[in-house]
């Protein structure tokens, strides 16, 4: 039966994996699986700040330009991530003053967004990632420190001015179901978009845990969203377990795996789904999650797991 993107593709959705530049260079079976199964492709780190710009001034796209261009020779579009962060951001970034961290946001900005702005292959970007703590106040981060709120509204209008077509997202976890953060990632979506700041898009990272159980009311939540005129996607999807693997919690992550289809399918504003990866050989979970593992559809031999043939029998 068909891969993936094709599936996806039928039904008007996306599928994605984020892709990681070592694997990429030199793993045949992690480039030829990528290619064959996905027709959205995010960087897993290599458009991150700390890969694009490690001094100020000083750009380098190399990791960003091999994900771009394997994109490119697949036909899949690239979903950049990030752009500001307050991870994977530099100490130069770090301990700016004020005035000088603002207008190094624009830059960085103008200059990593300005680069792929004529790519037909890069069609949107993550401005701004997990700017809200846990409870759904404002993440106490450098940029809200040293800035105050006003830099996510920036960091809009920079990305919107150095490419007027790209689709600009704000993206966040534990926000998939209606919850305490989600709803104040609502109210400022409707804020800012009030206000004219350029969100058109927004991202449910989706790294979830079946031990946690599954997110209550996904699909009504990202109704709500689309209800202000926004685009939703699920950006980063995962789907842990407490280690060792057996086949019981395979059977719970596949349901997992299928319900987040099944709710992207049922929003007509979801254009798709991104996984954090594809296979457990190359995931960031077990270096995260102490214990924990096997969070993605393909097993550390490339095998295909249940949670593949639910994604492939949901789409
Ligand atoms: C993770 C990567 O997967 C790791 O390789 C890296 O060491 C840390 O970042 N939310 C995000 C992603 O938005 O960028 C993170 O990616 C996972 C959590």
């Amino acid at each position: 039966s068909a891969a993936l993107r094709q599936h996806a593709a039928a039904r008007g959705k996306f599928i994605g994996a984020a892709l990681a530049t070592g694997p990429l260079a030199n793993e045949s079976a992690y480039r030829d699986i990528a290619a064959a199964e996905f027709n959205q492709i995010t960087a897993e780190n290599a458009m991150k700040w700390d890969a694009t710009e490690p001094s100020q001034g000083r750009f380098t796209f190399t990791g960003a330009d091999a994900v771009v261009d394997f994109a490119a020779a697949n036909g899949q579009q690239v979903h950049g991530h990030t752009l500001v962060w307050h991870s994977q951001t530099p100490g130069w970034v770090q301990s700016l003053g004020a005035t000088a961290m603002r207008a190094a946001m624009r830059e960085h900005i103008a200059q990593v967004v300005g680069r792929y702005a004529d790519d037909p292959a890069v069609v949107s970007w993550d401005v701004v990632n997990e700017v809200f703590d846990d409870s759904g106040g404002m993440r106490t981060s450098f940029w809200y420190n040293t800035l105050g709120e006003s830099y996510i509204a920036d960091a809009f209008r920079a990305a919107r001015a150095a490419d007027p077509d790209a689709r600009l997202c704000i993206n966040d976890y534990n926000v998939e179901g209606i919850n305490a953060k989600s709803t104040a990632m609502y109210n400022l979506v409707r804020t800012l978009r009030q206000q004219g700041v350029p969100v058109d898009c927004v991202g449910f990272q989706g790294h979830l845990a079946i031990q946690y159980g599954f997110p209550g009311q996904v699909q009504q939540n990202m109704q709500r969203f689309a209800d202000l005129g926004v685009q939703v996607r699920v950006t980063e999807l995962d789907i842990r377990m407490v280690m060792p693997r057996d086949a019981s919690k395979d059977a719970t992550q596949a349901t997992y795996y299928r319900d987040t289809v099944n709710a992207c399918l049922a929003v007509t504003a979801c254009a798709g789904i991104t996984i954090w990866g594809f296979t457990d050989k190359h995931s960031w979970v077990p270096d995260t999650f102490s214990g924990q593992g096997a969070a993605l559809i393909y097993d550390e031999n490339y095998r295909p797991k249940p949670a593949y043939t639910a994604v492939h029998d949901a789409l």
